[in-house]
């Protein structure tokens, strides 16, 4: 697995994206280098994703649209409402994102306040998240990655979270992400050749042993809840998607 950067000035942001998954080098190629793989490529002007499927996605462009059209309205993003925790100085709010993909929800997480860990098992990905921490660590101070498989993190990690979030990928083929951003978290899975069968009963108990609060769970409206029992304490609905929120102790705080 290569991170390819363009410019030798580049090759320490190279060196420290990758950092945190083992096997993956880094290497530089000059201008004109194409390839038929789906690729990862550090330029001047931000991380590039490259593939044969979509034109070169510029992540950093992706990322600061991303939130400049979100930030302003946080309080009004569905998922936010569903959380309905309040941080503040007095009172830190730490959030698990057991299946962060681009960081997409993990980023309105962080953007409402909330101290988020990311956990991504699929290594392109997480260099991905790694550049969005690193590139946005002003406007996202407290969102950090970690690369992990989350029922493994879950296993070893005794830490309790306020919120846990769990987004996964769904076995009857519907995802709760828009077409466009599934995609290219889809390339990015078949790239790499990982078990995907999640035990979600599994990650979503586990979860739940590690929750201090809320746990959130994102469906598609067509969709079953992700484990039959128990039901959800209340669920908060968008147009297509919904979350349904599980309270993980007596305090109500609906
Ligand atoms: C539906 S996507 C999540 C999208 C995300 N909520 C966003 O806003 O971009 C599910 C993600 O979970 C990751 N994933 C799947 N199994 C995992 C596991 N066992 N441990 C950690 N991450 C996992 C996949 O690689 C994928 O990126």
């Amino acid at each position: 697995m290569y991170l390819y950067y363009r410019n030798v000035n580049l090759e320490t942001t190279a060196d420290e994206l990758v950092r945190l998954v083992a096997g993956f080098q880094t290497q530089l190629v000059d201008l004109e280098f194409v390839s038929n793989e789906l690729y990862l490529c550090l330029e001047d002007e931000g991380l590039y994703v490259y593939s044969s499927q979509f034109k070169p996605l510029n992540l950093k462009l992706f990322y600061s649209e991303f939130i400049a059209k979100r930030k302003p309205a946080i309080k009004r993003e569905i998922l936010i409402q569903a959380i309905n925790l309040r941080a503040s100085t007095d009172n830190l709010i730490y959030g698990l994102d057991t299946t962060a993909g681009l960081g997409r929800d993990a980023i309105l997480m962080s953007l409402a306040g909330y101290r988020i860990t990311m956990l991504e098992n699929n290594p392109y990905l997480a260099v991905v998240l790694n550049y969005l921490c690193i590139e946005f660590a002003m406007q996202l101070p407290f969102l950090e990655v970690v690369y992990s498989d989350n029922l493994t993190y879950l296993h070893e990690s005794s830490k309790v979270y306020n919120l846990i979030y769990l987004d996964p990928m769904f076995n009857d083929g519907k995802q709760a992400l828009a077409k466009k951003d599934m995609q290219i978290i889809d390339l990015f899975i078949h790239q790499i050749s990982l078990n995907h069968t999640t035990d979600n009963q599994a990650l979503f108990e586990l979860a739940r042993k590690r929750c201090r609060q809320k746990l959130i769970v994102k469906r598609d409206n067509k969709q079953a809840e992700l484990v039959s029992q128990p039901v959800p304490t209340y669920v908060k609905k968008g147009k297509t998607i919904r979350f349904d929120v599980y309270q993980c102790n007596e305090v109500s705080e609906k």
